[in-house]
């Protein structure tokens, strides 16, 4: 997704420098160009070479080194970065960039580039609440740098306070933010359900199905990856909640009814990826049911058919899970649910289906153009999706 994206990782002296190495490692895996910085202080917790394994790139560690590549043009690498990561930020490095002091390499890069830059304060807790700190971060909020914790924790020093470097997955999260600002689905408004829907029998039993979520969370994380601002309509699943996407829980048929009728009203594109119950039971039961009689009839009532209650100006994409004539049933529930497009796919094959992190679609949309995706990740049958969403959502298909 970000594949060949440059990023300047800033690192300075903090006992959280070692974690550093880490978020470097995570960047480079994901296709991204981390050049890293050091200040003089960081070299005293971690080495440079840590980072250069990590990275196989150079580490720059010192502006006055003319073996470096970049110590003549230090200003080239703020020019080509997409993003700059200051993590950890020591409270000294922050009152320097606060006052654009430039007296290492990291703090003239800060000073010199216009893309985003995203500060990770680590520090002790007396430091960061610290007028001064506190203002200087101020200072940084208000000049559109993005602040991402500090988290609260054990801290060095043993005692527990705010001023924990955040999560590598955080920093990583805020990273792919900024990249997404330029991605296709910039400020686009997608909703996106997820979860096996469950349907209370009486008060300790439901009847449910074997969705794990994993599609529709890929689809809401790819979404965002390309700039989406996304709403998840989610029923309790054993995944995390996805960063920098609003997760809205619910759990029966009717309550995703309503929040996806809700959500989906200013939204561009509805992405229904959640096995939806198609009967709940005719009533609740507001006690648990006693093993008393022999046979025991539950009588089911049909569900609201949610896809197809939604109207108005925005792209629907459903899912077909069939285990038979999956073209044919697919174009089907197209046709019936008017949506724009649909993702069937064979329930029955393997890699496919409940509880795998790959799937094996078939895109098929309004004008019956059929295409079968080979087995790929959930991820990456969510960004085939999206691809199409994005040409619905061009001009030219007005
Ligand atoms: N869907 C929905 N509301 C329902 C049932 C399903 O919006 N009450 C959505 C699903 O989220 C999915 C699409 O419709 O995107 C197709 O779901 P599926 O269960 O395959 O189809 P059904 O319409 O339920 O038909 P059947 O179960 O008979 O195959």
């Amino acid at each position: 997704m970000f594949e060949g994206k440059s990023v300047v990782l800033g690192v300075t002296g903090s006992i959280a420098a070692y974690k550093a190495v880490d978020i470097a490692s995570k960047l480079t895996q994901r296709g991204l160009a981390v050049d890293v910085v050091m200040t003089k202080a960081a070299l005293e917790f971690v080495t440079a070479l840590s980072f250069r394994s990590v990275t196989h790139r150079p580490v720059v560690t010192d502006m006055w080194e003319l073996s470096s590549e970049f110590s003549v043009e230090h200003v080239a690498l703020a020019e080509r970065a997409d993003v700059v990561v200051v993590a950890p930020a020591t409270a000294n490095t922050i009152a320097k960039l606060a006052v654009g002091i430039a007296d290492e390499m990291l703090s003239c890069i800060v000073l010199a580039t216009r893309t985003p830059v995203i500060v990770a304060p680590a520090m002790d807790a007396g430091m960061y609440s610290n007028a001064i700190t506190q203002e200087n971060l101020a200072k940084l909020d208000s000049r559109g740098f993005t602040i991402v914790g500090p988290a609260h924790g054990r801290l060095a020093s043993g005692l527990v306070g705010m001023g924990r470097l955040v999560e590598a997955d955080e920093i990583m999260v805020n990273v792919f933010q900024v990249l997404a600002r330029k991605g296709d689905l910039a400020d686009r408004q997608v909703v996106v359900s997820a979860g096996g829907t469950r349907e209370p029998i009486d008060l300790v039993r439901y009847i449910g199905n074997r969705s794990s979520g994993k599609m529709g969370y890929a689809v809401a994380e790819a979404a965002r990856d390309r700039g989406a601002i996304v709403t998840l309509i989610s029923t309790v699943t054993e995944l995390p909640p996805p960063a920098g996407v609003e997760v809205m829980q619910v759990e029966t048929a009717h309550e995703m009814r309503d929040a996806v009728l809700k959500a989906s009203a200013a939204a561009d594109v509805l992405i229904m990826a959640a096995a939806v119950a198609d009967y709940q039971p005719a009533q609740v039961v507001e006690r648990k049911i006693r093993r008393e009689s022999e046979t025991l009839n539950l009588e089911l009532v049909k569900t609201d058919d949610i896809l197809s209650e939604v109207h108005g100006d925005v792209i629907k994409v459903g899912f077909a899970a069939e285990s038979e004539d999956l073209i044919d049933r697919a174009t089907e529930k197209l046709r019936n649910k008017e949506l724009d497009l649909i993702a069937a796919n064979d329930v029955t094959a393997e890699g496919s289906g409940f509880g795998t992190d790959t799937n094996r679609v078939t895109l098929i949309d309004r004008q019956g153009r059929v295409e079968e995706l080979p087995l790929m990740h959930k991820y990456e049958v969510a960004h085939h999706i999206l691809d199409r969403v994005v040409v619905l959502l061009s001009p030219s298909q007005d």
